[in-house]
């Protein structure tokens, strides 16, 4: 179970580079405020869509509920311990180029099923996972030898095989065609259905946002305060062209987000 909390979170970076100046170089010294006052709580098991402005601090957010980054002020908590650092265990982030190139598909599911000791059920479980992301057949193939997509879905395999209490994916469908990125879409979906983890996912795009999530959280430009969150009590598949209020909900994004119409 992983229940996070996140309470008065404010982020500042220091701008330590130096600058030439004719008298030799001068520091930068300069503050750049990220994280306003950011208060969230996520609950176990639910699926949270974050969206925002470029630049306006979502990996910085996912950042430090993953541990990498500390707080200027403020807390994240997990089940109410506060985060000291990364905990592998605990927080699985999925990014693209996660795989280890020198591995097959098969190692890098692999890697985290390391502490199964039973080997049959261990070679069962790999597989349970290739399969679960249409794998088959490409288990002895390198990184290098997999499309776009299929790399996505062996990424997909390896975050799932470490069965972490949380995921958190930070622009999981870039990069990739329309098509396939509505395939990955939804097995994203329907994993999260099956398996039921506490996920986090930034995205650029407000119809992933609405068609995947328990709730939607729109933040506003640097430094960020949250602009909107919104529970998204409707049944899956959803359909943004048939629901009114989805649509409405889409329109109003759009516009916080600085389009004036949605297209
Ligand atoms: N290590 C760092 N040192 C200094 N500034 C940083 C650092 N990391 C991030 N920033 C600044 O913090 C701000 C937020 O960056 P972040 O990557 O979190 O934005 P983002 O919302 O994920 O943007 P995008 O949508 O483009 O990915 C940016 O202005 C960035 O320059
Ligand atoms: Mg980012």
């Amino acid at each position: 179970m992983s229940a996070i909390k996140i309470k008065n979170l404010k982020k500042s970076y220091l701008d330590k580079r130096r600058i030439a100046r004719s008298n030799g170089s001068q520091p930068i010294n300069h503050v750049i405020d990220v994280l306003n006052d950011i208060n969230l709580e996520f609950e176990d098991g639910e699926m949270v869509c974050i969206l925002g402005p470029s630049g306006c601090g979502k990996s910085t957010l996912l950042r430090m509920i993953a541990g990498f980054e500390q707080a200027t002020s403020g807390e994240v908590l997990i089940n109410d311990a506060p985060i000291e650092g990364p905990r592998a265990d605990n927080i699985f982030v999925f990014q693209h180029s996660g795989l280890l190139p020198w591995m097959t598909v098969w190692e890098n599911v692999e890697l985290g099923l390391r502490h199964l000791e039973n080997l049959q059920k261990k070679d069962e479980t790999i597989q349970e996972y290739i399969s679960m992301v249409e794998l088959t057949g490409f288990e002895h193939h390198y990184p290098h030898q997999l499309s776009g997509g299929m790399l996505r879905r062996a990424e997909l395999a390896r975050a799932l095989a470490v069965n972490p209490e949380t995921l958190i994916m930070d622009e999981p469908f870039s990069g990739l065609d329309f098509l396939t990125h509505m395939k990955i879409r939804e097995e994203v979906v329907n994993m999260h259905e099956f398996m039921r983890k506490t996920t986090l996912v930034v995205t650029h795009d407000i119809d992933d946002a609405l068609i995947m999530g328990d709730r939607v959280i729109v933040m506003s430009e640097r430094p960020a305060t949250i602009k909107l969150e919104k529970k998204l009590n409707f049944g899956r598949p959803r359909d943004l062209g048939q629901n009114p209020e989805l649509k409405e909900l889409r329109d109003e994004i759009f516009f916080m987000l600085g389009v004036s119409y949605a297209i």
